[in-house]
């Protein structure tokens, strides 16, 4: 049993194709970015010595083109913490995660009143996600406010970051964002306060 009580972590990324997962996965272990990827990463553990919560930490990739529905469901099920990827180049990507992925996640993890949510109703998941900005290498500038009115409106997503496998920018800070979320999450005190 680690320090803070759990065994381990298990970190799901999700999102649409070619927003970069398997980049940012492979950037974080190799600390280079890879020119060639391959469309899933094996799962990875970094080791409870090397990760700063002292947590051995499972990071898991997903994608499209390899597995199905099922495998996707079983992944979200098993998941402590979701990185829902958008390409900050790509607005698509960046609807998707309001259209499609945040909803999956509601349907396939909803929270229920045991873990201290949902009273009002209001379909929230139980899973915390953190909300990932990737290839910041390709704007001048951040795009924080198109994703702030997303982070105010979903009590689950814990933080948001922009990142860069290319460059590597925050690449190790998004993995302790999501690590951190499980460890010390604070999602219950948001859903204390009113939303509206
Ligand atoms: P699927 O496996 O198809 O779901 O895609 P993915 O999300 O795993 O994306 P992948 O890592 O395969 O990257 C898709 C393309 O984006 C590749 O050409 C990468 O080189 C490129 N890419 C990934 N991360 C970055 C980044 O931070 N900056 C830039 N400029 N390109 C990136
Ligand atoms: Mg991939």
């Amino acid at each position: 049993m680690g320090p803070f009580g759990r065994e381990d972590v298990r970190i799901l990324l999700l999102g649409e194709r070619g927003v970069g997962k398997t980049s940012l996965i492979l950037s974080l272990v190799s600390e280079e970015f890879p020119d060639v990827v391959p469309p899933r990463a094996e799962e990875i553990t970094i080791p409870a010595d090397v990760t700063p919560e002292q947590v051995p930490t499972h990071i898991v990739d997903f994608s499209e083109s390899e597995q199905t529905e099922q495998d996707l469901a079983r992944e979200v099920q098993r998941a402590d913490v979701v990185c829902l990827v958008y390409a900050v180049d790509d607005n698509h990507s960046l609807q998707q995660i309001t259209e499609r992925w945040l909803p999956l996640l509601q349907s396939l993890r909803p929270r229920t009143k045991d873990d201290g949510g949902s009273q009002t109703g209001e379909v929230v998941s139980a899973v915390p996600i953190i909300l990932v900005g990737n290839k910041s290498d390709l704007l001048e500038q951040g795009n924080m406010d198109s994703v702030l009115p997303i982070m105010n409106h979903y009590a689950e997503i814990e933080t948001c970051v922009e990142c860069s496998a290319r460059t590597l920018r925050n690449i190790s800070e998004m993995f302790y964002y999501a690590q951190k979320a499980v460890l010390h999450p604070t999602a219950p005190l948001y859903i204390a306060e009113d939303r509206e």
